[in-house]
C-alpha cells in the first residue's frame, strides 16, 4: 500500500509563512491534545523563525514552548527545520556548537530534524545529521529546491544520493518558493525513488495554485510524506490545507488515515485565531490569493519584499523591474545558489546594488565575498573564474568544509552567558541570537523578581499575555 503519510505545520511553517510567527504557546496550548490523536506522520512545530520569534516578539522561551507542546502530545512526532551548520541563526557555527544543540534539542523532545543548505552542499549538513543519529533523533536531509538552466533532476538524484550515503533517515525536497509543478514533481519523485531507498517527503507553498496538483502527482508517483497545515493557516504563502488532500485520498490506495472530524476540530478551532490575526492586519489577503508571478520570477515571496523596501530606501522603485532581471544573472554569476536564507538576502542585494549603483559588482558586500570565497560551502556549479577575480581579486577561495576553519566555540559562549543563565539551553539561545537572547534573560529577571516578591504567580511568567 502506498499509504501517503501527512506532516502538520500550522505551529511552525503555517504560521510563519502567513502571520510572521506570531502564534503564542497559549493560543497553541488548547488544541495540542486534540491534535496528538489524529494521526500525524509528524508535526512541525520549531524552526529558526519560531525561535527568533518567541524571543524577540512573545517573550517566551522557546525551549519552554517545546517541553509544553512536548508533553502535551505524547502519541506524535514532533520535527524541527534546522539551518546545518548555521543551526537556527545566521553564521556557521563550529562543531561543538552544532553537536551540544542537536543533543539538547532531541533531549528536550525533537524526534525529527529536518536538516538543510542553502548551497545544498552535503559537508554543512555533515554534522548535523551525524549527531541527530547519535543521539536517537531521525535525520532528514532537505534538499533546497530551486530551478534553473543547470539544475536538472539528475543534480538533485546527485545531490540526493550523497545525502542517504551521509545517513539520512529521509529525504525531502525542500521548495520553499512554491516552484514546483504536477508534472516536474512526478517525474522528480521517480527519478529519487528509483536512486535512494529511503522515504521522500514533499515540501511546497501554495503560493502559485499548483501546490495541491503537485502533492497528488507526487505522491502518486512514489512520495510518502506530504507537508500540509490545517485550512485556517493553509493556502495562500503557506502550505496547502491539510483537509482536502486527506478527502482526496480517502478510500484510495494513498489514504493518509486521518481522522477527518478531528481535523474539524481543530480547523473550527484555529479559525478564530485566524480572524483575530486578519483583524490585527498581521494576515494580509495579499497572502492570501493565488500569484502565479512566483513562477516567472522564481523568487520567494519573502525576497520580492524584502528588494521593495531596499529600492524604497534608494528612492529607486522605478527600478524594481530592473532588478527582477538582473537577479537570475547575478544568480549565474554567483553558481545558480537556491535562493533561500541566506543566499536569497545575498543574490538579493548584489542585484540591487548593481542596478542603483549603474555598473554590475561596483560595490560588493562582504556576504558576496564570502560566498564566492567559498565561506558558504560549495556551490552547484563553479563560479567563473573572471567572476571570482572581480569580486575577491587575487585572494584564494578556500576548498575545505568551511567549519573546518572554526575552532570550538561552545565554552567562550558559555562563560560570556554565565550570569544569565538558569539551563543549559540558554547558552545556545545566546549564541545564536546574541541580542534578543540577552533582551529575554533580562525580561525573565524581571518577571523572577516579580514573582519573588509574590506580585505574579509561576503560570503568567510562562505566557505573559
Ligand atoms: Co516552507
Amino acid at each position: 500500500m502506498a499509504k501517503v503519510r501527512i506532516t502538520e505545520t500550522v505551529l511552525r511553517d503555517g504560521h510563519q509563512s502567513l502571520i510572521a510567527t506570531r502564534m503564542t504557546t497559549e493560543e497553541m496550548l488548547p488544541i495540542l491534545e486534540v491534535m496528538d490523536q489524529v494521526g500525524y506522520h509528524a508535526v512541525e512545530m520549531w524552526g529558526g523563525a519560531t525561535f527568533d520569534a518567541c524571543l524577540r516578539f512573545l517573550n517566551e522561551d522557546p525551549w519552554e514552548r517545546l517541553r509544553t507542546i512536548r508533553k502535551r502530545m505524547p502519541n506524535t512526532k514532533l520535527q524541527m527545520l534546522l539551518r546545518g551548520q548555521n543551526l537556527l541563526g545566521y553564521r556557521h557555527y563550529a562543531d561543538d556548537m552544532v553537536e551540544e544543540f542537536v543533543k539538547k534539542t532531541i533531549s528536550n523532545g525533537i524526534d525529527i530534524i529536518r536538516v538543510f543548505d542553502a548551497l545544498n552542499d552535503p559537508r554543512n549538513l555533515q554534522k548535523a545529521v551525524e549527531t541527530v543519529k547519535k543521539e536517537g533523533g531521525h535525520a532528514q536531509a532537505a534538499m533546497s529546491y530551486t530551478r534553473s538552466p543547470i539544475h536538472t533532476n539528475e543534480v538533485f538524484v546527485n545531490i540526493a544520493k550523497e545525502f542517504a550515503e551521509m545517513g539520512a533517515d529521509s529525504i525531502c525536497i525542500k521548495d520553499m518558493a512554491g516552484l514546483l509543478d504536477p508534472y516536474n514533481t512526478a517525474a522528480l519523485v521517480k527519478d529519487l525513488k528509483k536512486a535512494v531507498n529511503v522515504p521522500i517527503e514533499l515540501h511546497t507553498h501554495a503560493t502559485s495554485g499548483l501546490g495541491n496538483l503537485s502533492y497528488m502527482k507526487g505522491c502518486e508517483a512514489g512520495a510518502d510524506i506530504i507537508d500540509t497545515a490545517i485550512s485556517p493557516f493553509g493556502e495562500g504563502t503557506s502550505q496547502p490545507s491539510t483537509e482536502p488532500l486527506v478527502a482526496a485520498f480517502a478510500g484510495t490506495e494513498y489514504d493518509t488515515g486521518l481522522n477527518m472530524e478531528l481535523l474539524n476540530k481543530m480547523a473550527d478551532y484555529f479559525r478564530p485565531i485566524r480572524e483575530k490575526y486578519i483583524e490585527s492586519g498581521l494576515m494580509s489577503p495579499k497572502l492570501m490569493g493565488v500569484d502565479i508571478n512566483t513562477l516567472r520570477y522564481q523568487v520567494p515571496g519573502g525576497m520580492l519584499s524584502n528588494l521593495v523596501s531596499q529600492l524604497k530606501q534608494q528612492n529607486a522603485m522605478n527600478k524594481f523591474e530592473e532588478v527582477l532581471k538582473e537577479v537570475p544573472r547575478v544568480r549565474e554569476d554567483l553558481g545558480y545558489p537556491p535562493l533561500v536564507t541566506p543566499t536569497s538576502q545575498i543574490v538579493g542585494t548584489q542585484a540591487v546594488l548593481n542596478v542603483v549603483m549603474g555598473e554590475r559588482y561596483k560595490m560588493v558586500p562582504q556576504e558576496v565575498k564570502m560566498l564566492v570565497k567559498g565561506q558558504y560551502g560549495k556551490t552547484t556549479v563553479p563560479i567563473k573564474e573572471e567572476i571570482i577575480r572581480k569580486i575577491i581579486g587575487d585572494e584564494e577561495q578556500i576548498t575545505c568544509r568551511p567549519a573546518d576553519l572554526l575552532p570550538a566555540e561552545l565554552d567562550a559562549i558559555r562563560q560570556e552567558v554565565a550570569e544569565w543563565v538558569e539551563q543549559d539551553e540558554d547558552v545556545l539561545t545566546r549564541a545564536m541570537f546574541p541580542k534578543p537572547s540577552i533582551d529575554f534573560f533580562r525580561y525573565r529577571n524581571a518577571q523572577r523578581n516579580l514573582i519573588d516578591h509574590g506580585l505574579l504567580d509561576e503560570e503568567n511568567m510562562v505566557y505573559p499575555v
